[in-house]
């Protein structure tokens, strides 16, 4: 049997479209990466456009993670967060500690995003209950964010399209509008959006009781809700008004840290933001092996340990947390990103990338444009009068129409439906900027033509 018959036969894939399991066609089979690129079983070359799902920082075929992770299986292949420390975790920790701003001192590690936001939301449920606040139990969270997978992970996500028919935690849970000025239905300018938006959160955790409120978690830039650029200010003063409150305020950046915007973590540096909690995971080990996880305040941890703990323990954690094959990966990932300037790179290159995308925006199938740092969306859009399902399947079939285009192209895309997020390898160069540009601009135009007789 061919790989796309196995995989047909007996895979299932994350967001998998029921209707049509079994019968892929179009998914490339990839079998080899190097540098941006990616390669797949028919040898044709593509550059990574999202670097895989956000997270190939360093790029691909890297030696130095594989000789880190090499010579860390042969020396201690696995040890139990349960039981044992082990050095690679005490290094990584100590590294991740002094790159976070303010007193997140403390780290906790996970098998992913997922897990890194469900820790810490169940660390926060166990405060309040060791801190005689067990009423304190909502959660403040945005439309369109991307939390993860996992039961309450899924539960603070605001993507409508995803929830379906998925069970979710309901009634501690509540959605504010998401920073998406393009989206907003009133017109209106940057400031006035971003003061409605921060009325919005003040009026929500007074109508709920401050004492109510647990956390508000948020993206700095929402990712896979579409590359979400909140209105300059928005983090900031969201973070002042959950901070009058005494309510928790979580980063979650699992897509944001680790130089996706030119810094080890995006919060204070990009959006002058201390949270109290910040999550993070993907670019961590440059994607090579699995691994998220937390840091928390000093001051989260010192209301709820030693004395003030009264005999509780945290019971929360994965056979795999601290994994020191993971840690090894990420320290070498993280080594690389420093000898090589990456974070600078991604500060320099990161406005031509902008400016490069935004000249797409002349193409009629393209909506809408944006993005900072190296993370952009290009959401096209078929002038239409289609609404409801059918605007939903036409937007499916034009994000898999240019994906089509683009793969002859040599770009990797994989739309989110009809949005082509584009999140390369940190490592890219302008002139591979300029293939990726050149590669959407001619599969928009091929896609154009093909839509000028309408998209069946
Ligand atoms: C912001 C954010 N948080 C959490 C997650 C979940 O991470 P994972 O897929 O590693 O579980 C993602 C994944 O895309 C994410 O973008």
């Amino acid at each position: 049997m061919s790989d796309r018959e196995q995989f047909n036969r007996h895979l299932v894939h994350p967001w998998a479209d029921l209707p049509s399991l079994g019968e892929d066609e179009t998914t490339p089979v990839v079998v080899r990466g190097e540098g941006v690129y990616i390669y797949d079983e028919d040898g044709h070359r593509m550059i990574d456009g999202p670097a895989g799902m956000w997270c190939m920082q360093t790029g691909y075929g890297r030696r130095e993670i594989a000789d880190a992770v090499a010579e860390q299986i042969m020396d201690l292949g696995y040890s139990s967060a349960f039981s044992v420390i082990n050095q690679r975790e005490t290094e990584l920790a100590a590294r991740i500690a002094a790159a976070t701003p303010g007193d997140l001192n403390r780290i906790f590690f996970t098998t992913g995003g997922s897990t890194a936001v469900d820790s810490a939301l169940r660390l926060c449920q166990l405060a309040n209950n060791i801190k005689g606040a067990p009423r304190r139990k909502h959660i403040l969270t945005r439309d369109r964010a991307y939390h993860g997978s996992t039961f309450l992970a899924a539960s603070v996500t605001g993507k409508e399209r995803d929830k379906t028919a998925m069970d979710l935690l309901q009634g501690h849970v509540h959605f504010l509008t998401a920073p998406c000025r393009y989206a907003f239905p009133q017109e209106l300018d940057e400031n006035e959006f971003c003061d409605f938006l921060v009325r919005e959160l003040e009026d929500k955790i007074l109508e709920l009781g401050p004492e109510n409120v647990m956390c508000f978690i948020a993206e700095p830039v929402l990712g896979s809700g579409g590359v979400i650029v909140p209105p300059a200010d928005y983090n900031r003063r969201c973070w002042e008004v959950v901070k009058k409150y005494g309510i928790v305020y979580i980063a979650d950046e699992v897509v944001t840290a680790f130089g996706r915007l030119g810094h080890w973590f995006a919060s204070e540096a990009v959006y002058g933001v201390v949270p109290d909690i910040i999550t993070f995971a993907k670019g961590l080990t440059s994607g090579y092996v699995p691994m998220g996880g937390f840091a928390v305040s000093d001051r989260f941890m010192a209301e709820i340990t030693g004395d003030a703990a009264g005999g509780n323990i945290y019971s929360n954690g994965y056979t795999w947390s601290a994994h020191p094959v993971s840690c090894a990966a990420a320290l070498a990932s993280w080594d690389i990103i420093e000898r090589e300037g990456l974070l600078q790179h991604v500060r320099e290159v990161g406005p031509y990338f902008q400016s490069r995308l935004r000249s797409l925006a002349d193409s009629p199938l393209v909506a809408d444009v944006r993005g900072t740092g190296l993370m952009a969306a290009v959401e096209m859009r078929l002038d239409t009068s289609a609404r409801g399902a059918e605007l939903l399947a036409q937007d499916y079939a034009l994000g898999e129409l240019v994906d089509h285009y683009c793969h002859r192209f040599g770009l990797l895309v994989r739309p989110l439906i009809n949005v082509c997020i584009m999140s390369p390898p940190l490592i890219i160069t302008r002139e591979q900027i300029d293939d990726m540009v050149s590669a959407l601009r001619q599969a928009l135009a091929l896609a154009e033509a093909d839509c000028a007789g309408g998209l069946g």
